[in-house]
């Protein structure tokens, strides 16, 4: 303006700006979009009745030179793809900021929550060598220092095996490790990063995501893991939503938030038959064959939210289609006592069962002559206990709650085939 220059300047610690008023006269022409400055001045009510800063001193620490490719100009809304191209940069923009608070304030109603009901955390390891759930989903292990491998190597093993004098991998669940930690401690979580060398297309995957596991003992029944899960989330989405309504609200422009939803829709059960008998009859064509090995497609389980109006957990599922830990279902030995939670936008965001605590069963199911997995065998066979568990995605739920489009804006850096930038 003629008198003055008007600046927004934020701190992070919030998603509003202060204005900070400077005189012509003192104005500085390294003030640009992106600097960093101090200014030091009077607070004023301004002309709308905002908070401003009358600045009388201006100290520019770090100027920003536009002119050498600052991607983002002052006030413009730009699509998330391409604020995703400067993952370095991407921090300082509003909304991302929002998210990243929003993250927090999840991440630290998860802990308080289970803390305030008794559950103990533990590191489960990254380094492992067992495939969790099977699926072959792991990153391989093999240290850069070719001398030493050299040193290690015997004539009877691969390059990958002379470190550890077996393959390791980087972790895709700690549950069974966790398992291991029930038994000494009863209730027990972990939340860290997991590993899966996914498909590079898809909107709701990350190669490295956070995930909550939760390993409860003496847990018998599917509907006490249910109940648990339920109050869980409602409790840390109604925490948050009240916590974090400014940066809710800054995304609600582009979407709807789905917190009021989780906090107080009623959640619904679905026997795995039930749910295709819906599925069938509501969709057009819609046929057993089109679901996927690992059951309904995104769509199908996005539809049967919708459906039924709030979260739904599908119970009971085909024992084939589960990993090899899952309890058998009493008097229904083709199928486990497995969940899966579907939410809207998204779909599946947690996985659990109750864990098959027959010795015999449970070897049984794992491929003869693995002895990678005695240790968790041995779980059975000393102090035996009945445990359950679950494992929530947290970049799944962050992006059902804020229905982003693509789980790689829930996570500060993420990582995916072909994307590993910095
Ligand atoms: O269903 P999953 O594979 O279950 C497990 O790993 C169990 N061992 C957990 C347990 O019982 N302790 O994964 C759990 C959740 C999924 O429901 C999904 O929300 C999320 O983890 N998830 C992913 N999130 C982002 N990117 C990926 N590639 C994911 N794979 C799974
Ligand atoms: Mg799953």
């Amino acid at each position: 303006m003629k008198d003055n220059l008007f600046v927004d300047v934020n701190d992070g610690s919030c998603s509003k700006k202060l204005q900070v008023v400077i005189p012509q006269q003192n104005k500085n022409a390294d003030i640009t979009t992106g600097a960093s400055l101090i200014a030091t001045g009077k607070l004023n009510i301004g002309a709308s009745g905002q908070i401003e800063l009358q600045a009388n001193k201006i100290d520019i620490l770090g100027e920003c030179i536009i002119s050498q490719g600052y991607p983002f100009a002052p006030r413009k809304i730009y699509p998330p793809e391409y604020i995703r191209q400067y993952l370095h940069l991407r921090p300082r923009t509003n909304k991302f900021g929002s998210l990243l608070r929003i993250r927090d304030a999840l991440n630290f109603e998860i802990h308080n929550f289970l803390h305030l009901n008794g559950f103990i955390n533990i590191h489960t390891p990254i380094l492992t060598s067992s495939d969790c759930e099977g699926a072959g989903e792991v990153f391989v292990v093999t240290p850069n220092n070719n001398e030493l491998l050299k040193d290690m190597k015997r004539s009877d093993i691969s390059l990958e095996e002379a470190y550890f004098n077996k393959k390791a991998y980087l972790s895709v669940s700690g549950q069974l490790h966790l398992e291991a930690a029930a038994h000494g401690l009863c209730k027990v979580y972990t939340f860290g990063p997991t590993f899966r060398a996914e498909n590079s297309k898809s909107k709701h995957h990350l190669s490295e995501f956070y995930m909550l596991e939760v390993e409860m003992a003496f847990t018998e029944n599917i509907e006490e893991l249910i109940s648990f899960i339920e109050r869980l989330i409602r409790t840390i989405s109604s925490e948050v939503l009240n916590k974090c309504s400014e940066d809710i609200a800054n995304f609600e422009a582009t979407t709807e938030n789905n917190f009021m939803f989780y906090a107080s829709k009623p959640y619904h059960i679905l026997n795995y038959a039930e749910a295709l008998d819906v599925l069938e009859k509501n969709i057009d064509k819609f046929k057993t064959a089109y679901c996927n090995k690992e059951g309904p497609s995104k769509e199908h389980e996005m539809f049967l939210v919708k459906h039924c109006g709030g979260p739904v957990f599908i119970i009971n599922w085909p024992k084939e289609m589960k990993p090899f830990y899952m309890k058998e279902c009493v008097n229904d030995p083709v199928r486990v006592s497995a969940l899966d939670l579907l939410g809207p936008n998204v779909g599946e965001i947690v996985g659990g069962s109750l864990r098959e605590n027959d010795y015999q069963k449970l070897k049984a199911r794992i491929p003869a002559g693995n002895t990678d997995l005695d240790w968790y065998l041995d779980l059975r066979k000393f102090g035996n206990v009945p445990t359950a568990g679950f494992g929530l995605g947290f970049e799944r739920l962050i992006q059902s709650l804020l229905s982003i489009n693509n789980i790689r804006d829930t996570i500060p850096y993420p990582r995916w085939a072909h994307n590993c930038s910095m």
